[in-house]
């Protein structure tokens, strides 16, 4: 078994890491870390445990340590799910210490030496975890892209070979992106919220650099414009988006690009039986209905219209989060890069 821990373990996304890893098949999860006010409690009685499944047997007794090199020892994998700031150094040092990294934080997902991988899409991006060896660090940092972009980019993939250069897509996102304690329900109830801090940065740059291309020691962007416009609205999981592409071809040319795309892996525990799904009704993909497709992980698509139009909907904190890292780490794993 490859021992496993979790940086920001009480989170929102760090109860997705704890539910996706408890019972997993090949990580054996050992390690909680929180911040200072939940260190040494026990799990049970750290966390405020909000998830739709009970918090499981095997993790509840666990203490909680606090978040930092020491308490990772002994680890193969740490994910984390810290806040972006203390992201930035934390995870850097446990790296260089020897432990490979999957982080859902910013902090480092454009840094030239740092993947940034959807394991369906970029794989091969996973070759700078050898530039970051040569470059003298022990373990690795490889990070998931930010929960908007990942259903973008998901989608995206199915179609790409359609000559596309030119992107704008509105989100209309969930209140646990803002992890728990991040929207007041004063604000989001009965209401939008035109503005998300610099979620659009991150959507039109990280999309350019998941899709772009390695060359041995660097990505090098993909040459795409990404204009995009985000959202959030009273929705608790799924993260919705309306996107407009200038792809070439029919409706219905698209629509069997995306019922018949295809990974090129298969067998990973987190790995949905389809990455990207297209449902025929003409009033899908909804949250509250397709969200847990694939077990959280299956990027639902519809609508497709001319113009390159259609929407996409994923579950933020699933797909667009812990498992995604989980599922970077699979691969990672299977491919004998730790
Ligand atoms: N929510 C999403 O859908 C989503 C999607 C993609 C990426 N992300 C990213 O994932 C990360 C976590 O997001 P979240 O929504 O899970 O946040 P959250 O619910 O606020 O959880 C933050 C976690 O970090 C810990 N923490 C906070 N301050 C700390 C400190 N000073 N020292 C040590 N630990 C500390 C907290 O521990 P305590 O409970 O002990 O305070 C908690 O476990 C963020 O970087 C976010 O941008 C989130």
């Amino acid at each position: 078994m490859i021992n496993v821990g979790v940086l920001g373990a009480t989170g929102a996304v760090g109860q997705r890491f704890v539910q996706l890893l408890a019972d997993h098949p090949w990580f054996n999860l050992e390690c909680l870390m929180a911040s200072e006010r939940s260190a040494g409690k026990e799990y049970r009685n750290a966390v405020n445990w909000r998830l739709d499944t009970p918090l499981p047997e095997s993790v509840g007794g666990l203490k909680v340590k606090p978040v930092g090199v020491e308490s990772s020892k002994g680890l193969d994998i740490v994910f984390s799910a810290l806040p972006a700031d203390l992201a930035t150094t934390v995870e850097r040092d446990i790296a260089n210490a020897g432990v490979c990294v999957c982080s859902n934080a910013s902090s480092h997902r454009m840094d030239k030496d740092i993947p940034l991988v959807i394991a369906e899409v970029n794989p091969e991006h996973l070759g700078l975890i050898e530039v970051q060896h040569d470059a003298g660090c022990d373990g690795c940092i490889v990070t998931n892209p930010n929960c908007s972009t990942i259903m973008l980019v998901s989608a995206l993939n199915a179609i790409k070979h359609r000559n596309i250069t030119d992107i704008k897509v509105a989100t209309m996102q969930a209140i646990s992106g803002a992890g728990f304690d991040g929207v007041a329900a004063m604000a989001i109830y009965d209401n939008v919220i035109p503005y998300i801090g610099s979620e659009e940065k991150k959507m039109e740059t990280e999309t350019l650099k998941i899709m772009g291309k390695f060359d041995g020691a660097e990505i090098v962007d993909a040459p795409l414009k990404v204009s995009a416009s985000c959202n959030r609205v009273p929705v608790i999981d799924g993260h919705t988006l309306a996107v407009w592409t200038d792809a070439k071809g029919s409706v219905e040319e698209i629509i069997n690009d995306f019922k018949n795309y295809k990974v090129p892996f298969g067998g990973l525990p987190t790995q949905p039986e389809k990455s990207v799904l297209y449902l025929d009704q003409e009033d899908r993909p909804q949250p509250r209905l397709d969200r847990n497709r694939g077990n959280g992980m299956t990027v639902s698509v519809g609508r497709v219209r001319e113009g390159g139009r259609f929407i996409a909907m994923g579950h933020n904190t699933i797909r667009g989060a812990a498992g995604a890292s989980v599922l970077n780490a699979e691969l990672i794993v299977s491919r004998k890069l730790i």
